[in-house]
């Protein structure tokens, strides 16, 4: 029946595949061995019966059982190796993949020339991350040793497709987009066969719940926990709607499950991903109460269709907080549209939830903000900040800007400047700004800023936030902090680094006093520049000891 059902399904992926291929050889039973196998329409298991993908059939080994033996599934001790380019949340999804190689019989290598297989995790946001990549490809292809494959993963893997195996040069064998991660055991299988192979079937529900990440050092006191994947905001310039997805939410249950296997394995600080946490919604049944109604600030409106019922981000935030009190909780990002209230008050009521939020600004100019449809002017997002400021005293914001987006003049320029210096950001991320084709901006919008002037604002940008953090650095000096210590710092063997709750990097040297990963040290702050400050050990504490001390 399932042979039947996949044949039929294969004259439906002839018509709807993309354009760029004409069929499907792994659904087509009736297909001579193609040297080509790309799968970019639905797969089998969106005929089938909710039933089945709630057995996880979706997106589906099942799809593939008449072509591939399981034996050839098994990685049987082959050698992967892992790289990682883009944001963390490819750093999460490298820790998936990582998962579910290890359990088919992979293991991983550091050695690239020992490697059967290259897997690469990419990156689209910019024209420079995709360049980065393909010169990586090339770089692997002149050092080749051995027979290998080369994958590409993730976000370029979704935007560039089949582009990337048809390109003179055979630089890489494997596509894989971020939703079909669970087939990469039989696209690994396929190359080994030497079939090209490509899956990059975006889903409505693929969040690998059940997927254990294997982080890549073990040993790390911090770790990712996704909750959400893709995003339905659309923002004019962003590719990340179209790399990976609609927006679909994690499951508390299986959230808060991590969160304490983390704990478990002595993790102590948590940071929740999502490309917009503030939508996280989880409809599914769950022991977990409701919650309240999330309620947006007070004359704060959002143009966009606000998300109602299950289990809300202040929901999911006081569970994850109430694992482990001495465990700090970061999230990113929200999105300043629809900043709800009960999350703001959490924080405020929680020792453990970093008083940090990063909150992407992009711009301080109206019209610059609505062509890059943000859903917010300069006033409502200051408004909020100042909410956040008066609810949360010792707050401090992060933000992401962009320089020379379409149509932005001089004086929109000088509006983000002016934002940056009335918030005070304690980080900045500056980007100049990069058209990306197959975006709103692409279809309906003018990319006019010069190259020169667009460097030139991302360079006064990144001046200013330098300026301010140095400032608010050097204001702190002779105060004391808590600090998380993540690891050694590349100064000397005798410094070790953590983080403030404000997420500032901290060195401190240890002297004859014993520091390790993971203790929480008050610390005298001694110095500063823009980007971090040192300090001098004073005592091994905990958040609890802290905040008692403080009170
Ligand atoms: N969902 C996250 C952003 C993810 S992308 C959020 O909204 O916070 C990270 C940052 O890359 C964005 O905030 C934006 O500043 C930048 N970015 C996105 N597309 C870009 C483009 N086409 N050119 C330059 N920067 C871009
Ligand atoms: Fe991109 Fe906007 Fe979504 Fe962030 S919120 S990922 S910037 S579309
Ligand atoms: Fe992240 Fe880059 Fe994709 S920023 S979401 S890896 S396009």
């Amino acid at each position: 029946m399932l042979r039947r059902n996949t044949r039929l399904f294969a004259t439906f992926i002839k018509l709807s595949a993309d354009r760029t291929c004409c069929h499907n050889a792994a659904t087509s039973p009736v297909q001579p061995k193609s040297k080509l196998d790309i799968k970019d329409g639905p797969g089998l298991s969106h005929f089938l019966k909710d039933s089945h993908r709630k057995n996880k059939i979706f997106p589906a080994h099942a799809d593939t059982h008449a072509y591939i033996s399981t034996e050839e599934l098994k990685g049987d001790g082959k050698k992967v190796m892992l790289t990682t380019f883009g944001c963390q949340m490819n750093v999460n999804d490298m820790e998936l993949v990582r998962g579910l190689l290890l359990e088919n019989g992979y293991v991983e290598t550091k050695d690239e020339s020992e490697a059967d297989a290259v897997l690469i995790m990419t990156c689209s946001i910019r024209d420079g991350a995709e360049e980065k990549i393909w010169n990586r490809l090339k770089h692997l292809k002149r050092n080749q040793r051995k027979q290998r494959t080369v994958a590409v993963l993730g976000c370029m893997a979704e935007r560039v497709k089949s582009t990337l195996l048809t390109t003179p040069g055979n630089l890489c064998q494997v596509v894989a987009g971020p939703d079909s991660y669970r087939d990469l055991p039989r696209l690994l299988a396929l190359s080994r066969s030497g079939t090209k192979a490509m899956n990059v079937q975006l889903s409505f529900e693929e969040t690998y719940a059940d997927v254990t990440p294997v982080r890549v050092d073990a040993s790390s006191k911090t770790a990712f926990v996704s909750i959400m994947r893709g995003c339905d905001n659309m923002c004019t310039y962003c590719i990340v709607p179209f790399t990976r997805g609609r927006e679909r939410s994690r499951p508390i249950d299986s959230i808060i499950d991590e969160v304490r296997r983390l704990r478990d394995e002595g993790v102590k600080q948590i940071t929740l991903l999502g490309q917009n946490v503030n939508s996280y919604r989880d409809t599914s049944e769950s022991s977990i109460s409701l919650g309240v109604h999330s309620k947006m600030v007070d004359g704060f409106s959002t143009v966009y269709g606000q998300k109602s019922g299950g289990r809300s981000f202040a929901t999911l935030l006081d569970h994850v907080s109430r694992v482990d009190d001495e465990m700090r909780i970061r999230f990113t990002s929200p999105h300043p549209k629809d900043f709800p209230n009960d999350v703001i008050h959490l924080i405020k009521q929680r020792n453990n939830i970093c008083n940090q939020i990063h909150l992407p600004a992009q711009s301080g100019d109206d019209g610059v903000l609505e062509a890059m449809g943000r859903g917010y002017t300069r006033d409502t997002y200051l408004s909020l900040v100042n909410h956040i400021r008066n609810t949360i005293p010792h707050v401090s914001f992060t933000s992401d800007f962009i320089g020379g987006f379409c149509g932005e003049r001089e004086e929109a320029h000088q509006n983000t400047l002016s934002l940056m210096r009335q918030v005070e950001y304690s980080y900045c991320f500056v980007f100049p700004y990069s058209m990306r084709e197959g975006t709103r901006a692409h279809r309906k919008l003018v990319d006019d800023v010069p190259e020169e002037v667009k460097s030139r604002r991302h360079k006064e940008l990144t001046t200013l936030f330098r300026e301010i953090t140095l400032k608010k650095n050097l204001s702190r000096v002779g105060t004391k902090e808590l600090v998380l210590i993540e690891g050694r710092a590349k100064r000397g063997e005798n410094c070790m680094s953590g983080r403030t709750d404000g997420g500032i990097v901290v060195h401190i040297d240890r002297e004859e006093k014993k520091i390790d990963i993971g203790d929480y040290v008050v610390a005298k702050i001694t110095g500063a520049t823009s980007q971090s400050m040192s300090g001098e050990f004073v005592s091994v504490s905990s958040l609890r000891e802290y905040e008692h001390d403080l009170n």
